[in-house]
C-alpha cells in the first residue's frame, strides 16, 4: 500500500535509500571486495569477455548508457549501450566472447527479451540485471543480478532505476575485479564509496521542498530541457523522460557540447533549462566545460535551475534556482543527481492535475514489441 503518501511514486521515491541499500546488501565484505555469487558465469568466462554490450528500453536505457561510463573506466572493456528494440535489426556483431548486460526492472519487456534471445542464439553470454524474480528475461539468461528495489507499482520508474544503477556499478566493478585492471585500488575504494550512498540519497530527500516549490511555479510553462555532460548526460534524458511522461510536457535531455550544435536555438527568455553540474573535484576539465555552457545559456535569456554538487561555489552567480547534491565521485553522481529530478516531475506533473501513478496511455510492463 501507499503507507500514507499521496501517491505510489511518491512513496517509491523515498524508498529509495533502503532500495539502494538493498541492493547492495550481502555483496561487499569489510575490505571492499566484491561477492556476486548469483552472477553464475565462469571467471574464466569472464575474464576471456572482451566487449560488453549492454541492451534496455526507456528509463533502464538511461541506466545502460551510465553503465557504459563505469564499465569502461573501471575494466577498459569496450562497452557500448544500446535500445533494445533496434538491436537485432541492424545484425550486432556479437560472439562468444561478448557479454551482454540486459537491463529490465519487469523482466517482460518485449524489445528486451527479443534482444537477449537474439544475443544467446549468436552465442553471447547474457547477464540480466532484473527486479522482478523468476521473470522471463532471467529465466532466458545465463545469470542475474537481482536489484532489489521491492515491488515497482508506479509506472514511472523511479527506485528500480536508482538500484539498476547499483547493479551496473557492481558489474563494472566486479568485472574489474575479477579481471584485475590498473584501477584495483580505485575499484576498492569506490566500492567503499558505493556502500555510502544510501545515505547520500537520503540526505537528497531531506532537502527537496525548493525543487517541490520550483515545480509548481513552472506548472504552465510548455518546454523544460535538460543538459548535462558525461553520466550528467544520461541523467538529463532521464529528468526529460520523467517529465514527459508524468506532465505530458514537451522535455529534452542534451549533452551540454552538443548545445551549441543546434538545441541552443531552442533558448528564449524565462525557458526552464536545468543543468546537472560533474563535481568540480575529480575531472575539472568537465566542471570547467559545464560553467561555461551555463553561462552561454544564460546569456541567451534561460532560466538556469541549476544541480550542484555541495560546495561548488562557482556555478552560484549563473544559477537562478540552485539545487544542492552531496558530493560523491563523478561515476556514483547520477544516484543523488536523479533524485531531484524525479521529484520535480512529480510534483510538476500534480500541480498540471495529472494522474502520477497511471500517466496516459502508458503500462508498466511493456510486453508487446
Ligand atoms: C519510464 C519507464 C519505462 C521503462 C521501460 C523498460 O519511467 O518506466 O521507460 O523503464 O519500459 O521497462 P523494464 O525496465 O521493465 O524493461
Amino acid at each position: 500500500e501507499k503507507g500514507g503518501y499521496a501517491s505510489f511514486m511518491l512513496k517509491e521515491i523515498a524508498d529509495q535509500p533502503k532500495a539502494v541499500a538493498d541492493t547492495l546488501l550481502g555483496r561487499i565484505d569489510g575490505s571492499g571486495t566484491l561477492h556476486l555469487d548469483e552472477v553464475r558465469i565462469a571467471q574464466t568466462a569472464l575474464r576471456e569477455v572482451d566487449k560488453v554490450v549492454v541492451i534496455a528500453c526507456g528509463t533502464a536505457f538511461h541506466a545502460g548508457m551510465i553503465a557504459k561510463y563505469a564499465i569502461e573506466h573501471w575494466t577498459r572493456l569496450p562497452c557500448e549501450t544500446e535500445l533494445a528494440s533496434e538491436f537485432r535489426y541492424r545484425d550486432p556483431i556479437l560472439d562468444q566472447r561478448t557479454l551482454v548486460v540486459a537491463i529490465s526492472q519487469s523482466g517482460e519487456t518485449m524489445d528486451t527479451l527479443m534482444a537477449v534471445r537474439h544475443a544467446r542464439e549468436q552465442g553471447a553470454k547474457v547477464l540480466a540485471i532484473c527486479n522482478t524474480n523468476g521473470s522471463t528475461i532471467p529465466r532466458e539468461s545465463d545469470a542475474v543480478l537481482y536489484t532489489h528495489a521491492g515491488p515497482e507499482v508506479a509506472v514511472a520508474s523511479t527506485k528500480a532505476f536508482l538500484t539498476q544503477l547499483v547493479a551496473c556499478y557492481l558489474v563494472a566493478l566486479y568485472l574489474g575485479q575479477v579481471r584485475g585492471t590498473k584501477w584495483g585500488d580505485e575499484i576498492r575504494t569506490v566500492v567503499r564509496q558505493l556502500s555510502e550512498m544510501s545515505g547520500a540519497v537520503e540526505r537528497v530527500l531531506g532537502t527537496m521542498e525548493p525543487v517541490r516549490e520550483l515545480a509548481r511555479s513552472l506548472a504552465t510553462h510548455d518546454t523544460v530541457l535538460f543538459v548535462g555532460r558525461h553520466v550528467g548526460y544520461p541523467v538529463a534524458m532521464e529528468g526529460a523522460l520523467k517529465l514527459k511522461e508524468l506532465a505530458y510536457m514537451h522535455a529534452e535531455g542534451f549533452a551540454a557540447g552538443e548545445l551549441k550544435h543546434g538545441p541552443i536555438a531552442l533558448i528564449e527568455e524565462g525557458l526552464p533549462v536545468v543543468v546537472i553540474v560533474p563535481s568540480p573535484r575529480g575531472r575539472s576539465v568537465l566542471h570547467d566545460k559545464i560553467v561555461s555552457n551555463i553561462q552561454e545559456i544564460r546569456a541567451r535569456g534561460a532560466r538556469t535551475v541549476v544541480i550542484a554538487e555541495e560546495g561548488d561555489e562557482e556555478v552560484v552567480p549563473y544559477a537562478d534556482h540552485l539545487i544542492r547534491i552531496p558530493a560523491t565521485p563523478t561515476l556514483l553522481q547520477p544516484l543523488v543527481a536523479t533524485v531531484p529530478l524525479q521529484v520535480f516531475a512529480c510534483e510538476l506533473a500534480t500541480a498540471r492535475g495529472n494522474e502520477v501513478d497511471q500517466p496516459r496511455n502508458l503500462a508498466k510492463s511493456v510486453t508487446v514489441e
